[in-house]
């Protein structure tokens, strides 16, 4: 993975290099305006296209999004359908712009559970985008963090290695990239709903009452500011 290199961007060298982005309230801002929850997730799709393009124009590096849970999977068919079918449309248009902007793509989590099109059309994106170095959108599809432990475990058990923190790491989903400094939660909650749960041991977290189709590039901005003044101490005085 390349250097970070924050120079260009306007806060220079205090802006996150890794945005962990929990996209949460699509449902609700649907429903406030008498629509579908499926609408929401439209437009939270929509918003998220043009949220990953502002983030790389202010010098951000890596982006993280939560696109759907391990938990997600047990909403009502309908909405579930719902979604694979904002995926195919993901994978089968906007997943171009990204490979435009010359970054790479990856998949966090467990495809296997997803239909077998949406994974073959999102590896076809990850092998595409794979020879970019530079910037990196990470799609947590399908991901929990608790599987992603269990997971890494079971692969140390497997091969019967003992683990340090770094091997270990090197065997989540996001094995080789760094830990995400910054994690916005859009919708008012204030948890991490199974989210990157190792790699945010001393990630900063911003909650944002806007729902996610609401939240705006303007928004973004006032998280990076807001995490440009804090002060990480990692542990030391
Ligand atoms: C987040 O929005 C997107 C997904 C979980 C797929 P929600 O669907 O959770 O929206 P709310 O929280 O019900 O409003
Ligand atoms: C977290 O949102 C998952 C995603 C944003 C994909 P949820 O809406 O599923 O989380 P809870 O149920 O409020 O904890
Ligand atoms: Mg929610």
């Amino acid at each position: 993975m390349a250097v970070y290199d924050n120079e260009k961007s306007p806060a220079r060298g205090r802006v996150p290099a890794h945005v962990g982005i929990i996209m949460d309230g699509n449902g609700r801002w649907a429903k406030s305006r008498f629509m579908p929850r499926s609408y929401g997730h439209l437009k939270g799709m929509e918003r998220m296209i043009g949220l990953l393009e502002h983030a790389f124009d202010v010098g951000v590096r890596v982006v993280t999004v939560y696109a759907l849970s391990t938990e997600n999977l047990s909403r009502p068919k309908d909405e579930v359908d719902a979604l694979f079918g904002l995926f195919r449309k993901y994978f089968g248009e906007y997943a171009r712009k990204i490979i435009e902007r010359e970054s790479r793509l990856c998949i966090l989590g467990d495809m296997s559970a997803l239909p077998a099109d949406i994974r073959g059309m999102a590896e076809k994106v990850e092998a595409e985008s794979a020879r970019f170095t530079g910037r990196r959108v990470n799609i947590a599809l399908n991901y929990g963090a608790r599987d992603e432990i269990v997971r890494a475990v079971n692969l140390a058990v497997s091969r019967g290695e003992r683990v340090t923190k770094e091997s270990f790491a090197s065997l989540l989903y996001t094995g080789g990239q760094p830990d995400p400094d910054l994690i916005i939660r859009t919708g008012k909650e204030r948890r991490l709903s199974n989210f990157l749960l190792y790699q945010a041991a001393y990630s900063e977290l911003y909650f944002s009452d806007k729902m996610f189709p609401a939240f705006s590039d303007r928004d973004f901005d006032a998280a990076l500011k807001d995490y440009a003044a804090r002060d990480r101490r990692f542990g030391k005085v």
